[in-house]
């Protein structure tokens, strides 16, 4: 009746997204009513069902921060030190749209000579100066182009040549009312001060100009911070992680592991659940319903699922353990479905067709790697090779990334591992250009296919799903090769 029934006998075969089709529906509703919004845990809810994954060089705060802003979230990776790690999600928890949060600000002591240099590296001049030339201490002064462009000395201190009498807006100003201020100012920067004088945030007149609404930003609902989660191992010091991570603010915590059921993660999530019950945790990774029983009993609210099938992946070659993802999503969305635990489809994503694959298999989200580091948002820069501009990416099993500390992914309970054995790979991914238009080009790829299959939002589908009246067929080699681009020379390959 359906293939994907059959393969939950042991030893049948399992699918891949590619090895799969869905069957068209009947078409009532226009493309604009499909609704996106899925939950990511239990209590965390998602406007467009996309995840960045906690990977360093996919998700530091300026991803999170792009992700948050589009509707879905980001996981700030864990190859940090843990002071790193909590600032990054700092950062997100304190983002404003318009208002930059962590401005360079220089002390009276520094010189002209440290205002070029700035000028040189990051392009402004406009500088706050604070008594201890730090951001959230006394603002004293404020130095632009204009109080250095005809100063020759350059170790003449700032004290000398800042203006002092500084317009500032209020702390909790709206970015109208900045506006209105910088109007009347005719200055090209506003320092925001809290009550006592402290410099909390920075607007300029730029920014001011690209700021825009985003209606399906993941908030809050109790201050309208963005939405962030964070990774953590299994180790020991991982309780000290989590502290500091839920101090920054963090809304989620995933624990990072290729195979999620072992005693350690099961501990782990019984300890976050219990020391900071309100934090939501996703457990895993896990392929069986076995592992996501065992994570369920343990307490997660939400379960990532994915096994050896990333772009960056070698865990299946060299461990010989995982499954395919199609069948993975399938069984675990399933079963976890009967406990209320979101599943979240991570890794082996390759285009939008894949991504209404694994929601209409029953994910509730998806994670991307290789999908987001291309991205202006990814850490990292662009580099050309042969003519194409491409940024770095690489497995968190990589030997590479091991080195900076990220093997806990990988092994569990045995710090004195001398051999590490690589279950990754880097490389590089193309240019993708920037969240802002490659997000919404995601979710309409996305709406397309759910309207072709005739549902209209991912609860409809899976109810379908589960009753028989969505359904899926499974592709011969042949007919994958006539579903992609063929009996043709050259073709664009554009994407939106
Ligand atoms: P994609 O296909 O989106 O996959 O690039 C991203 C996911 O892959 C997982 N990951 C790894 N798996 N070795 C692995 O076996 C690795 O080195 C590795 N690094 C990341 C992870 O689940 C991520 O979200």
């Amino acid at each position: 009746k359906d293939v994907f029934h059959a393969s939950s006998n042991p030893g049948c075969v399992a699918f891949t997204y590619e090895d799969i089709i869905l069957m068209p529906g009947h078409i009532s509703f226009p493309v604009h009513e499909v609704d996106l919004t899925s939950h990511l845990t239990k209590k965390i809810k998602l406007k467009a069902p996309f995840v960045s994954s906690p990977m360093d060089t996919v998700t530091e705060s300026n991803m999170a921060i792009n992700m948050a802003l589009q509707g879905g979230i980001g996981i700030i990776h864990s190859n940090l030190s843990i002071e790193e790690q909590a600032s990054e999600v700092n950062k997100v928890k304190k983002y404003k749209n318009g208002f930059i949060t962590d401005p360079v600000c220089l002390s009276p002591d520094h010189t002209v000579g440290d205002v070029v240099e700035i000028k040189k590296t990051l392009g402004y001049s406009g500088i706050p100066i604070t008594a201890d030339g730090k951001i959230g201490s006394k603002l004293v002064g404020f130095v632009s182009a204009r109080d250095i462009d005809f100063v020759d000395e350059p170790t003449t201190p700032l004290s000398t040549v800042m203006t002092t009498d500084v317009t500032t807006g209020k702390e909790g100003c709206s970015l109208e009312e900045a506006n209105q201020i910088l109007r009347g100012s005719k200055k090209g920067k506003l320092p925001i001060v809290d009550a006592s004088g402290n410099i909390v945030s920075l607007i300029a007149r730029t920014d001011l100009h690209k700021a825009r609404d985003y209606p399906n930003a993941s908030r809050e609902q109790k201050n309208k911070q963005l939405l962030v989660g964070a990774s953590i191992g299994t180790r020991p010091n991982d309780k000290d992680r989590a502290s500091a991570l839920v101090e920054a603010g963090v809304d989620v915590i995933v624990i990072d592991s290729s195979q999620g059921d072992s005693i350690f993660q099961l501990d782990m999530v019984q300890y976050l659940k219990k020391t900071f019950p309100t934090v939501e945790v996703i457990g895993g990774n896990c392929v069986s319903c076995s592992q996501a029983l065992h994570l369920i009993e343990a307490g997660v609210d939400g379960l990532r699922v994915g096994m050896g099938i990333g772009s960056i992946c070698t865990t299946q070659e060299v461990c010989a353990v995982g499954r395919a993802q199609g069948s993975a999503v399938y069984h675990v969305g399933r079963f976890a479905r009967k406990f209320g635990v979101p599943i979240l489809a991570d890794g082996g994503i390759q285009s939008t067709g894949h991504i209404t694959k694994a929601l209409c298999l029953g994910a509730s989200c998806v994670m991307m790697g290789s999908m987001l580091a291309g991205t202006e948002e990814a850490p990292g820069e662009y580099f050309f090779q042969d003519g194409v501009r491409l940024k770095r990416y690489r497995g968190m099993g990589s030997i590479e990334a091991m080195s900076k500390g990220s093997e806990k992914r990988y092994v569990w309970g045995d710090d004195a591992i001398q051999v590490k054995v690589a279950q990754g790979v880097s490389g590089s991914v193309v240019d993708k250009g920037t969240l802002r238009r490659y997000i919404p080009y995601l979710c309409q790829g996305v709406r397309h296919g759910m309207q072709d299959a005739g549902v209209s939002s991912l609860e409809m589908a899976w109810e379908r799903l589960y009753d028989g009246n969505l359904r899926f067929e499974i592709r011969s080699p042949a007919a994958q090769r006539e579903g992609g681009v063929h009996s043709l020379h050259n073709y664009s390959k554009r994407l939106y």
